[in-house]
């Protein structure tokens, strides 16, 4: 791990585990589990889940982990039956390898850090770019920080 990802996982581990539980608590994933952007892990810290990233800091993740982008997710269409995108939707181009890789009836999860100004603005960007997943819930959380969360379905 590099010393700007050691220094992400000291600094923000504490807001994002916070983050990721509320999620949990709010969508409780089952089946076959994908974190996109996963960052060191934390989401794997909770869950069984198949980690992917960019960065190295992903070899830290628990599991099944691989380095890869979001933009070309190296899996079959209709894997998973969750795909989870955690304060990293905006490094990619769109929602299309995240739905591309959800089985049909499957969740997709973007969470999104934004600014309480911008909260509604950063949701409706989201919800344009999805293409074949519908919206079925939406967050708005304040506390760790200011951070909109979409939950779209697989059609
Ligand atoms: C702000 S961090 C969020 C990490 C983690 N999800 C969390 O909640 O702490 C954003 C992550 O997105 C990753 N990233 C950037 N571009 C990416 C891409 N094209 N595909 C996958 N991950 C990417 C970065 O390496 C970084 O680990």
């Amino acid at each position: 791990m590099g010393i700007c990802d050691r220094i992400y996982e000291r600094w923000m581990g504490e807001v994002q585990r916070r983050k990721i539980e509320f999620l949990l608590s709010a969508v409780r994933p089952e089946g076959l589990v994908l974190d996109v952007g996963a960052g060191p892990g934390f989401l794997s810290e909770y869950i069984p889940v198949v980690s992917v990233d960019v960065s190295e800091a992903v070899l830290s993740a628990k599991g099944y982990k691989v380095i890869g982008s979001g933009n070309r997710l190296p899996f079959k269409t209709g894997t998973f039956d969750f795909v989870f995108c955690v304060d990293a939707f905006h490094f990619l181009s769109g929602a299309g390898e995240l739905e591309r890789v959800l089985k049909h009836g499957g969740k997709l999860v973007i969470s999104q850090f934004t600014t309480r100004y911008d909260e509604g603005k950063t949701l409706r960007e989201i919800e344009k770019s999805l293409e074949s997943a519908r919206p079925v819930d939406r967050f708005f959380l304040r506390d760790p920080e200011p951070e909109v969360v979409l939950v779209a379905e697989k059609i």
